[in-house]
């Protein structure tokens, strides 16, 4: 009963770098998402266009997302906070727009700046602004099941979140385990609710793991229906407005998971170790997957 093909969406350009101390250069970021477009991903986040004070490691995006070799069935997306950030991504010619907000109000004032009653507004004009020029618009929910600052967070409260965002229509939403605390129980009841309401295609997973529960997650998510994944090479990532937020489940463990069951990414797992051997010896320090571990013991 389990589904077939799955899609894996990389989002180790951004969601990977935002929280590395290393400055990256920006010919480096070009490369890294040059040797991803070889992976047989369709999917790659490259950058956002948040404020660069709040994270200067994306500072670049702009000459990151012009330099890069574009290849034709792979989509590029940005994550763009407000208006000001869709106007930089609508220069560098995204192909998709990435709004995010959080289920718990003290992760999305300290993350955003804003209430989340406060957001909605604004990430509907930033929805608007992006159809209008053509792009596709994915919404992010963060802290689904828990927050930094409040503990565990209610299904309910996620609902909320994803009622108006899919009010305005972004064409999926990727739900966030933004701290790495989930369990599959917990999982479980989230998706339940979520799943009465909307058809499992409107949804993808975006599991860190902090507690090392993303594998066990995804096989949860898979079983309730779900197939989209986000994932970062290597295991990077984290966020800064997140304490003991870690890393995203590593694009080449879950790579392996799928493999082994017999489920079909399109991805060649050698493409995905050459970039994650690229970015380790970028920033100098081994990467935290267990497949990079595998090869620097080989
Ligand atoms: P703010 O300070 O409240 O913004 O920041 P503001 O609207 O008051 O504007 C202040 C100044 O910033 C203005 O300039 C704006 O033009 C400028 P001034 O008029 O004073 O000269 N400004 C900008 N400049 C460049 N690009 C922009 C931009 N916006 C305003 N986009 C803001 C609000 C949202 C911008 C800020 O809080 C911010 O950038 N936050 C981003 C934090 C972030 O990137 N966090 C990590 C990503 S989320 C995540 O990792 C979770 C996720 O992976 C899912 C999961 O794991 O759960 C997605
Ligand atoms: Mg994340």
């Amino acid at each position: 009963h389990l589904p077939k093909h799955v899609t894996l969406k990389e989002v180790g350009p951004r969601d990977g770098l935002q929280n590395e101390k290393v400055h990256m250069a920006t010919a480096d970021k070009v490369q890294l998402v040059d040797l991803l477009s070889q992976t047989g991903l369709n999917y790659i986040e490259v950058t956002s266009f948040v404020h660069p004070k709040w994270i200067p490691q994306l500072a670049d995006a702009v000459e990151v997302l012009q330099a890069i070799k574009r290849e034709k069935d792979i989509t590029y997306a940005a994550l763009i906070p407000n208006l000001r950030g869709l106007e930089r991504a609508l220069q560098a010619n995204i192909d998709e727009a990435s709004v995010f907000m959080s289920a718990s109000e003290s992760h999305n004032q300290n993350n955003i700046n804003k209430t989340v009653t406060e957001t909605f507004p604004v990430l509907e004009e930033v929805v608007l602004g992006a159809k209008a020029a053509g792009k596709r618009v994915r919404g992010y929910i963060s802290t689904v099941i828990g927050c930094p600052y409040e503990g565990y967070i209610q299904p309910e409260q996620v609902l909320r979140v994803a009622d108006k965002l899919l009010e305005m229509d972004v064409a999926e939403i990727s739900l966030g385990d933004t701290i790495g605390v989930g369990v599959p129980t917990q999982v479980e009841r989230l998706l339940e609710e979520l799943l009465k309401r909307y058809p499992a295609e409107k949804f993808a997973m975006h599991f860190h793991d902090t507690r090392g529960t993303a594998l066990t997650n995804i096989v949860k998510s898979l079983e309730m229906g779900i197939t989209k994944f986000d994932s970062a090479l290597g295991g990077l990532g984290g966020c800064p407005y997140a304490k003991g937020a870690s890393g995203n489940v590593a694009t080449e463990d879950l790579l392996y998971l799928f493999d082994e069951m017999g489920i079909h990414t399109g991805i060649e797992m050698n493409a995905v170790l050459e970039a994650a051997t690229f970015v380790e010896k970028k920033l100098g320090k081994p990467v935290a997957s267990k497949q990079m571990a595998i090869v620097r013991n080989e």
